[in-house]
């Protein structure tokens, strides 16, 4: 039987992918078998700091373990430009720490990264070719990850997503119900531009390239692009609340890190391999809502 490590499995993309191995299908559909049935050993911070490489090194080698996913990471991007030793650590230093250990006793990493790692100023859908230039710590504490996994473990899958919400932990989609559960209207921002991706969707293909050898660096959000205001008003409309959503833009905005105001990623080497089997963001969104209201 295979043996999966999960690090920050307690976050929103460690949650999801607990659940669809447990039951055995996605909402995309049913998950590789050899994964279905496979030991999963979850961990956070409590079991497996993944900081303390002595502490990856030995958990890792009594574990035998055939692959890691890793899912923690700093993801507070203001909080990274308050803490940037934090990030570097959590986000750079750490993924080192797990690909060193993956190779040592060759097992596959997956590492999950962000749009942020890019420019953001490009309006057309970017392919992994595109060149980066993260303006945020978060987007180069991020890369520098990407490039520590990259070099450190061959058998990799960095998986780059972005407007990541799930079932659990705090996320734009929870945060809009429960705004609207408590106001007639709210400001949301009008011109950044990018796709809202449902964990359960990402779990789903980080199992799907896990049962192959194509390793590599892969774009997976989900189709389809919007703005976070009209991803806000769908919100308000499956949630059936009645709170007008007014646009603001990024400028009069007043956020810490600077926001990409283009985040559309094209899942071109997926489609190039495995296929693309994400859905459209409001496909999957409708669906997520209808599902998980009663809990948001
Ligand atoms: N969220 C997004 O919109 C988004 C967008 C693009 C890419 N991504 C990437 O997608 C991945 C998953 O994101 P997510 O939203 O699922 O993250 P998340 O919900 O913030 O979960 C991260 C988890 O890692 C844990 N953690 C923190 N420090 C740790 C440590 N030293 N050792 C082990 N675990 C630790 C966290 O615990 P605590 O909560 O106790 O700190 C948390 O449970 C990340 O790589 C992120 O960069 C996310």
């Amino acid at each position: 039987m295979r043996k999966l490590l999960i690090t920050g499995a307690n976050g929103q993309l460690g949650n999801e992918l607990q659940m669809i191995l447990s039951a055995g299908k996605a909402s995309i559909g049913p998950i590789d078998p050899a994964w279905a049935r496979c030991e999963v050993v979850p961990t956070d911070v409590a079991e497996l700091d993944i900081t303390n490489a002595e502490a990856v090194m030995d958990f890792v080698r009594a574990g035998e373990f055939d692959a890691i996913i890793n899912c923690a990471a700093a993801t507070n991007v203001d909080g990274c430009e308050t803490k940037p030793d934090f990030a570097r650590v959590l986000n750079a230093d750490a993924p080192a720490n797990l690909a060193r250990a993956a190779a040592a006793v060759g097992a596959t990493l997956v590492q999950v990264s962000t749009d942020y790692v890019l420019a953001g100023t490009d309006p057309m859908p970017q392919t992994e070719e595109a060149p980066t230039a993260p303006v945020t710590v978060y987007g180069s504490t991020k890369l520098a990850g990407e490039r520590a996994v990259e070099e450190l473990c061959p058998r990799h899958f960095t998986l780059r997503t972005a407007w990541l919400y799930g079932t659990r932990g705090k996320n734009f989609v929870r945060t809009m119900v429960g705004l609207g559960r408590t106001h007639d209207s709210i400001t949301v921002v009008c011109d950044q531009h990018g796709s809202p991706t449902f964990a359960g969707d990402l779990a789903y293909e980080v199992l799907a390239l896990l049962g192959t050898e194509a390793y590599g660096l892969y774009h997976c959000t989900a189709n389809g692009a919007t703005t976070w205001d009209v991803f806000a008003r769908r919100i308000m409309a499956d949630a059936g609340l009645d709170c007008e959503v007014k646009p603001v833009t990024t400028a009069e905005w007043n956020a810490d890190a600077t926001r990409p105001l283009w985040s559309i990623l094209d899942n071109k080497h997926l489609r190039d391999t495995i296929g693309d089997s994400m859905r459209s963001w409001d496909v999957a969104l409708d669906e997520f809502m209808r599902d998980n209201l009663a809990s948001l």
